[in-house]
This record gives C-alpha cells, structure tokens and sequence, in this order.
C-alpha cells in the first residue's frame, strides 16, 4: 500500500490479503483508513496479527477505521469498555445449531445490512474451528453471461426462518449488488437467509437457488484462516459470504464489532 508503512499481502487468487505493519494502539490516519476501506472493497476480506489480544478500547479504534462502529447490527454500545454484546463463543452460539457453519453474510434480512464485520481471537481450540470466505464478485463472474442479465434484474427475499435465533425478519433485496468503492457486481444469495426470488414459481425459483448455493462452495471462490490468538479478520458483507467450520472442540471465543451499512445498491438500478 503506497505512501503508508502498511503493505498488503494476498491470500488466494480471488479473495483475501494480509495487513502487515498495523500497530495496535498506535491510531490511524484518514489517509490510512481510506487505503485500508479501499483494500477491503477489492480482496473482500483483509487479516491482521495484532501479536497479542486487543483491550476493548484498542479494538474499537482499530474497528473505526472501517467506518460507524456498532455492536451487533446496530445495536449501539453505551460503555466502550463494557460492550453489550462483546463475544462469538462457541459456548453461547455453538456453530451447528446456529447454522454459522453454512454461508452466510450477516444481516441479511435487514433493510441495511451492516457493511463489515471485525472478529479479533481472543481463545481458539488446539485443532479446527477456522473461518472460510467466499468472494461473491468471483462467484458473479465466473457465472455466464445470460445467467449474469437474468440475475441482475432479480430480486431476492431474506428471511431469518432457517436460522431462527434472531428476531423473525424478512426483506427484499437484489439479487446481485454492486460494491460502491469498486463498482463491481456481487452475488447477494445465500443458503441461510435467501428464500427465494420475487415474482417466480417455487419450483423455479428453488432450482435456480440450488444451484447457485451450490456455485458458492466452488474452492477457487475461496480463503481460509487458521485463527491464533490477537489474529483479527475484518470482511465485507457485500463483497463476501463467511462461514464457520465446525470440526473442534473446547472453548472458541472472538470478540466482535460491526461496521454501519450503507443502502445496497442493485445491479439495474
Ligand atoms: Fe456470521
């Protein structure tokens, strides 16, 4: 990354880059920020290694550097040393029954999904318990092109049936939408939240969602990180599916912020 001491590794071939030379507490500048937003648009996923456990305060600071923070879905925090909702612990929310193990952006059935979600590892298991990202601007492109103009038109229904947990909530989206900072197109489905098209029989519309659900496992689409402890992901709802691999055992806990979304833009608006 040009003109800062910060430089930028990538991971696979579609998705994912490590930051290297972020100093925790240190704080950021808003030339900084704006490299680090924009390298989060274009690899959709970006790791740090923080060396060592950030307090509340420091992981919050870093958090702002991707815009407004918040603790769960807009959910605001009152004490910045004691966040409402502060942890993903496999103690609470165990992978399976919560389907964090099946693709996913969150909040996806909400008007506005968040645009970013940060995880900083606070304990991980010995084996196993890693985090996979799939890019959905190479799952778009990778479609052909008559699939790509049917899809761009469409609209999807998020709702929160399968998963369950939360509040019940439903919205409809674009089925494809289109990042802002780098104006590529991005696939919106996905096998926790996506329902089905608006405006197409079941049948149709259950096939085609197959498939595309399907489309999301492909391997080049993707990157995966063997969690350690001060390890940090942040990634972009848009840009980006996650999932959870539920293959450990033993304690699994992440703190967690969210970043504010912005209105998702669709394909042929
Ligand atoms: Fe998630």
């Amino acid at each position: 990354m040009k003109g800062t001491d910060l430089t930028l590794e990538p991971v696979s071939g579609a998705i994912g880059a490590w930051v290297r030379g972020y100093e925790l507490g240190v704080g950021a500048s808003p030339d900084t920020s704006a490299r680090l937003q924009r390298a989060l648009a274009e690899r959709g996923v970006l790791f740090f290694d923080f060396g060592r456990v950030p307090d509340f305060g420091e992981f919050f600071e870093f958090a702002g550097m991707f815009g407004k923070v918040q603790g769960e879905f807009g959910q605001e925090i009152r004490d910045r040393k004691q966040p409402a909702t502060p942890f993903i612990d496999s103690s609470v929310t165990p992978m399976k029954p919560f389907r964090i193990n099946h693709w996913h952006a969150d909040g996806g059935p909400l008007p506005v999904p968040p645009r970013a979600a940060i995880l900083a590892a606070h304990e991980v298991p010995e084996t196993g318990g890693d985090t996979m990202w799939a890019s959905m601007v190479a799952a778009y492109d990778a479609l052909s092109p008559h699939l790509q103009r049917m899809l761009d038109g469409m609209r999807i229904v998020n709702n929160n049936r399968r998963t369950g947990f939360l509040e019940p909530r439903e919205h409809i989206h674009p089925a494809v939408v289109v990042n802002p900072v780098t104006g590529r197109k991005c696939l919106f489905v996905d096998p926790n939240y996506t329902a089905g098209f608006v405006d197409v029989p079941e049948a149709e519309s259950d096939a085609l969602l197959r498939f595309l659900f399907e489309h999301i496992n492909t391997p080049e689409f993707h990157v995966r990180l063997r969690w350690k402890p001060g390890y940090c992901a942040v990634w972009h709802q848009q840009v980006t599916k996650h999932r959870g691999v539920a293959d450990f055992t033993g304690p699994r806990k992440l703190q967690r912020l969210t970043v504010d979304g912005e209105p998702l833009l669709g394909a042929t608006q």
